[in-house]
């Protein structure tokens, strides 16, 4: 039987989401929105290209949560984008209340599903709707860090001119400015970054890095980054129902991991059919550890302002 993947949020993220979904023909998508009529318009015009695509993923829209029963992975997108000046926390509690409204739905037509949560602030999204559901801490998943490190892997791979092939990252910490990047964990097949560049160079693609969604939103002036955001999506829902066992930076419900307890912060975990199988617990210098404390004191700062 094929995968069945709902996207909440019909807009630049849910919307790009449900195409590479189907692109890679990973499952059927059901796209959902509180607005009347764009996840259907959105939905039967990936229907539409699927033909082109010799894709056969079935991809619809609709405002009734009943049509998005018994999904596998359940990809929370909804919620207000930033605008130029805003930070990601400026979006809490407007984010909070559609948190609220979506995931106990979600779960009462999908019971068994796991989470992946996007909207913004993303680690205390993901920690509200950990609270919310009652799953497990395997099945919510915040997607953060593998968009992260795609930004840096990508302004490595264009520094360097090498194949973005070859280029591996690893970035920590909550989806912020405190995000921790680590150059010493970050490679060009194989070889650490550190050994190829000056450490000036890896300081200035570390903080673009660090700044990658706020010089989007600088651009577009009307909303924030969906491309690479929906792309880093699709590769986590691919590692769960492929059950690939794929290692990637995603936020997680820490229980002691790297010395943090009760709160969602990003980490390297491995993605399966179970959702999050196992945390990797790396050697931090004291210097990152410090960094990555400072990040989640960040997201806890948070977390309490919503009461959770
Ligand atoms: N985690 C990340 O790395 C990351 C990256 C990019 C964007 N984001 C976040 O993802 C969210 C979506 O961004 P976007 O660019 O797609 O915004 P968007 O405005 O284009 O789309 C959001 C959609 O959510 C819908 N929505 C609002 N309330 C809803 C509800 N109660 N039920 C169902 N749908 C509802 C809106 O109608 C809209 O269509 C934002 O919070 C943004 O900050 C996170």
């Amino acid at each position: 039987m094929r995968k069945k993947v709902t996207v909440v949020g019909s807009g630049n993220v849910g919307a790009t989401t449900a195409h590479w979904i189907a692109a890679k023909e990973l499952a059927d998508v059901v796209l959902i929105d509180i607005i009347e009529g764009v996840p259907q318009g959105k939905g039967l015009d990936l229907l539409e290209a699927m033909p082109i695509e010799k894709r056969d993923s079935y991809v619809m829209g609709t405002n009734d949560y009943a049509d998005t029963a018994n999904s596998d992975i359940v990809v929370i997108t909804a919620g207000i984008p930033r605008k130029p000046g805003m930070s990601r926390d400026d979006l809490l509690n407007t984010n909070h209340k559609i948190m609220k409204d979506v995931v106990g739905k979600t779960i009462q037509f999908s019971p068994d599903c796991i989470l992946i949560v996007v909207s913004n602030p993303l680690d205390a999204m993901a920690q509200a709707a950990h609270k919310m559901c009652g799953f497990s801490r395997e099945r919510v998943i915040g997607m953060a860090g593998v968009l992260d490190s795609a930004r840096f892997r990508a302004f490595i791979a264009d520094h360097l001119k090498v194949s973005v092939e070859n280029v591996t990252a690893f970035v920590l910490g909550g989806h912020g400015d405190t995000m921790v990047p680590l150059p010493r964990y970050s490679t060009v097949a194989g070889i650490p970054i550190t050994e190829l560049m000056d450490s000036q160079t890896i300081e200035r693609l570390v903080q673009r890095t660090r700044d990658g969604g706020a010089e989007i939103v600088k651009y577009l002036k009307t909303g924030s980054a969906y491309y690479a955001p929906s792309a880093a999506v699709a590769e986590m829902v691919e590692a769960i129902l492929k059950d690939k066992k794929k290692i990637l930076p995603c936020a997680a419900y820490l229980q002691g991991e790297y010395g943090i307890t009760g709160l969602f912060v990003g980490v390297p975990v491995k993605l399966g059919a179970k959702g999050i199988e196992q945390i990797i617990e790396i050697k931090l210098t004291p210097h990152e550890q410090e960094q990555l404390n400072r990040s989640a004191g960040a997201v806890k700062e948070l977390v309490a302002v919503i009461g959770i």
